[in-house]
């Protein structure tokens, strides 16, 4: 993980000054600058790296919240970070804040703490994404998104509920599928996607040719299952430059699982998934 800058540090504080100053709203251009500039490392590269704490460059971010929301959905945002894909979501349904609720589940308290300030209609949880009785007492979700940790992330928690084991990027994919009734839009890296279509040269196939053994696993745990690729080339600087420290080379993907069975949840009324759809997905080669 490389150093902050002279610039990003200064940035940085001017962020902190901000969000601390004073307990005046935030205007709409203070949001956007915070969000960008404010950077974990400041804090602790410890803490980024333990629970890999790479937000989503803002552009990538707001494309993924593009179709999000809509019709009073519930969209929940799993490892929030500070709240960049919640600000997209928020940002895609502007013109009626009605038109989507948003809840946010992140583990580290002072990124929590910043999102609470940059976003207070956001409803913010402290938690860790592995823990059962958090969604069991969380509402039902339309729609989940998330730009999870990609590697392996410790836990004492019992995940056998999940259903699959593997890289944590495809663990958090197998809990929106079980709390989200229309299912995940994530950022996942290239490998944990059935895609290699960022970064390759226009016109090869966009499937990959071949699967590591953990993706394998995934579809076969999940069979119903439906990728769909949002054709957004991230390896284009104007993704790739906005993250931090690391330069992952990721997918934008949306997950649906039609027939999957939603996790049962203590508070929850019964919303079910639908039964019609676009046929948006191509054939897997
Ligand atoms: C790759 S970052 C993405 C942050 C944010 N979603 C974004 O797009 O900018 C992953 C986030 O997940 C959080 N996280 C890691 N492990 C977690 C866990 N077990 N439960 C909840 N959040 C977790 C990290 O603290 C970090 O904020």
């Amino acid at each position: 993980m490389s150093k902050m800058t002279k610039q990003q540090i200064r940035r940085h504080e001017e962020v902190e000054a901000l969000l601390w100053g004073s307990a005046e709203k935030l205007s709409p251009e203070q949001v956007a600058f915070c969000l960008e500039h404010w950077d974990p490392r400041a804090l602790s590269g410890k803490h980024v790296a333990k629970n890999q704490a790479y937000f989503t460059p803002l552009p990538l971010a707001l494309d993924a919240g593009r179709y999000i929301g809509g019709n009073g959905r519930r969209v929940v945002d799993i490892g929030a970070g500070i709240g960049r894909l919640a600000y997209a979501v928020l940002f895609a349904n502007w013109w009626d804040t009605n038109q989507v609720q948003i809840t946010a589940v992140e583990i580290n308290e002072a990124y929590l703490k910043v999102g609470q300030r940059l976003m207070p209609e956001v409803t913010w949880v402290l938690g860790d994404f592995y823990d059962l009785h958090l969604w069991q007492n969380l509402p039902r979700f339309d729609q989940a998104v998330s730009n999870p940790p990609f590697g392996q992330v410790l836990t004492d928690y019992d995940t056998s509920w999940i259903g699959y084991r593997g890289p944590a990027g495809l663990m958090v994919a197998a809990i929106g599928l079980q709390i989200a009734r229309l299912g995940i839009t994530m950022i996942l890296p290239q490998p944990q996607t059935p895609f290699c279509y960022s970064g390759a040269p226009p016109g090869k196939n966009a499937y990959a040719p071949s699967q590591a053994d953990y993706l394998k696993r995934f579809i076969a745990r999940h069979p119903e299952l439906e990728w769909h690729h949002s054709s957004i080339d991230t390896a284009q600087e104007v993704y790739k430059s906005g993250w931090r420290g690391v330069s992952p080379v990721v997918e934008l993907v949306s997950l649906q699982g039609r027939n999957g069975a939603l996790l049962s949840m203590h508070y929850a009324t019964t919303a079910p998934r639908p039964n019609c759809s676009l046929a948006l997905t191509g054939q897997m080669a």
